[in-house]
Formats: C-alpha cells, structure tokens, sequence
C-alpha cells in the first residue's frame, strides 16, 4: 500500500517539476528585454558574460560583494547540496560510476554543513530586522523543508540505518517501470515524502531562481548599448520614425 501511494507521489512529483519548471523557463525565454540594462561595471563581450554568470553561479559574486555573512551561508548550503546530489545519485545507476562511489565521503559528510548552512539563513530572516520584514511565510516554508529534508537525512546516515538497498531497487524500479518494494522504516518515509513535496512546489516558488538567474538582463546582458543598435522588434525602424519639429519652430 505504502509502495503504491509513494510510487504514484513521486511519478506525479516528477512530472508536476519537470512540466513546471519548462513551463517557467518557457516564460522567462518569450519575456521580451528590450532595454539594455546591465548591471555596470558590465562586460563588454558575450564570453565576458558568460564569465560574469560563471562567477555569479558558483561563487556568488554580487552577494560576495554585498554580505560577507550571507555569502558563507550561501557557500555552505548550496555547495554541499551538489554535494549531497552527486552522493544521492547511487540510487538511480546501476552501476555506479567511479566518480561518484569517490564523491561518497564528501557527500556525507556535507549533509551537516547543509542543514548548518539551512539553519543560519533560517536565523537571519528571523534576527535581521530588514530581511524578517520581507519574508513571507513561504520563505520560511521553503527552507524548513531544506533543513527537515537534511535532518531526516542525516539522523538515517548517522542514527537509524535504513535498508538503503531496498530504496535504490524502489527507485530503479520507478524507473523502469518493475515497482519494488519500498522500505517503510520511518526516516525513509518522511525523508522521501518531504522530498517529493519539494519538487512539487518547486516549479511555483522562489526556488525557481536557480534557472531563472540566467535569464536576468541585468546579469546576462553585453553593456554595448553605444556599439550596437538595439532595436526594439515592436516599435518602427529608425529610418520610419517622423519626429516632431521641437516647440517654437512652426
Ligand atoms: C532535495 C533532495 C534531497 C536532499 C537535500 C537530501 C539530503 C540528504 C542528506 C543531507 C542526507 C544525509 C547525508 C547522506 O547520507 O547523504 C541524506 C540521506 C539519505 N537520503 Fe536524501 N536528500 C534528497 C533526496 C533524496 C532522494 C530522492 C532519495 C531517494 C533515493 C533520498 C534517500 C536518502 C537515503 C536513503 C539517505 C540515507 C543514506 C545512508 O544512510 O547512507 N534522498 N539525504
């Protein structure tokens, strides 16, 4: 029973975020940008963009530059949540590359600083007046989650072993469409319903911003506006505008 109500969740889970977050791509990619608006000092190249971007999604660099604190927290989170990520993907191969049988160690171990990194910026939006006065509930919701998801995880790896193999065959047998049993014990299912809570609500929160940080004109803009005509597709060409004679001269 427990087996199907998941196997369903997490094929409902699955296509609510695969077919939400095209759906908002799809959207930030038809907005029109027609203004010229980097953010300056601005690359003045496309590879001087793609640089500026790299730098922004791996290190963080326009936080870097305005909160050192945040930025740590930031660091922290993220960063062990690829961490986390690459150790998480042994349960969907078989078999397991090289790589990430390495990636083991690291993974497991950043799950602590993820739920450290989680509870810090949970603090901030609570201690830092001007931020708790523009958070909404959802902010708070979303990384309640994070740090729950986290929890549950760790307490697995470091207090309560699940049958670890018996959730991969779940997982591969989701894939192939051959259900397995899940194991049922308590840290899998939360940790697991969690989780597929998060992918559903992705596609409508905040937490869009991981795709949508590419699409931002003020990061991903060439400041050229003085080199190169931007026509704005809607408007009439340059050569069919008629000004109109400046006041006095009639
Ligand atoms: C947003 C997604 C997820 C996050 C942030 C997350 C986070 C974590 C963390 C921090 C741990 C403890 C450290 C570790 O052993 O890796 C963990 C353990 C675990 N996670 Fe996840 N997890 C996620 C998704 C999943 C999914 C989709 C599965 C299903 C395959 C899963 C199954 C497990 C299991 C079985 C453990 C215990 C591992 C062990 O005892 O060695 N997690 N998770």
């Amino acid at each position: 029973m427990i087996t199907v109500l998941y196997a369903l969740l997490y094929y409902v889970a699955f296509i609510v975020f695969a077919a939400g977050v095209a759906y908002r791509v799809w959207g930030y990619w038809k907005t029109p940008a027609p203004a010229v608006i980097p953010t300056t000092p601005a690359p003045v190249t496309r590879t001087g963009v793609v640089w500026r971007m790299f730098k922004e999604v791996a290190f963080f660099e326009s936080l870097w530059k305005s909160n050192k604190w945040i930025w740590i927290f930031a660091m922290m989170f993220h960063l062990s949540l690829w961490l986390i990520l690459i150790r998480h993907a042994r349960y969907f191969v078989q078999p397991v590359p090289t790589l990430i049988t390495l990636a083991q160690p690291f993974g497991k171990y950043a799950g602590i600083f993820f739920v450290l990194g989680g509870l810090g910026l949970f603090a901030r939006r609570i201690l830092v007046s001007r931020v708790r006065y523009i958070s909404s509930p959802s902010d708070y919701l979303m990384l309640l989650m994070f740090i729950l998801i986290g929890f549950s995880g760790l307490m697995m790896t470091f207090v309560n072993k699940p049958d670890v193999v018996g959730v991969k065959a779940f997982f591969l047998g989701l894939m192939t469409f051959n259900w397995q049993p899940l194991p049922t014990d308590f840290g899998v299912l939360v940790h697991l319903g969690l989780v597929a809570l998060f992918l559903i609500i992705f596609p409508f929160s905040k937490l869009v911003h991981a795709p949508g940080v590419f699409f931002s004109p003020t990061r991903n803009m060439v400041d050229n506006p003085r080199e190169k005509f931007h026509p704005v597709p809607w408007l009439p060409s340059i050569d069919e505008v008629v000004y109109d004679e400046p006041p006095g001269k009639k």
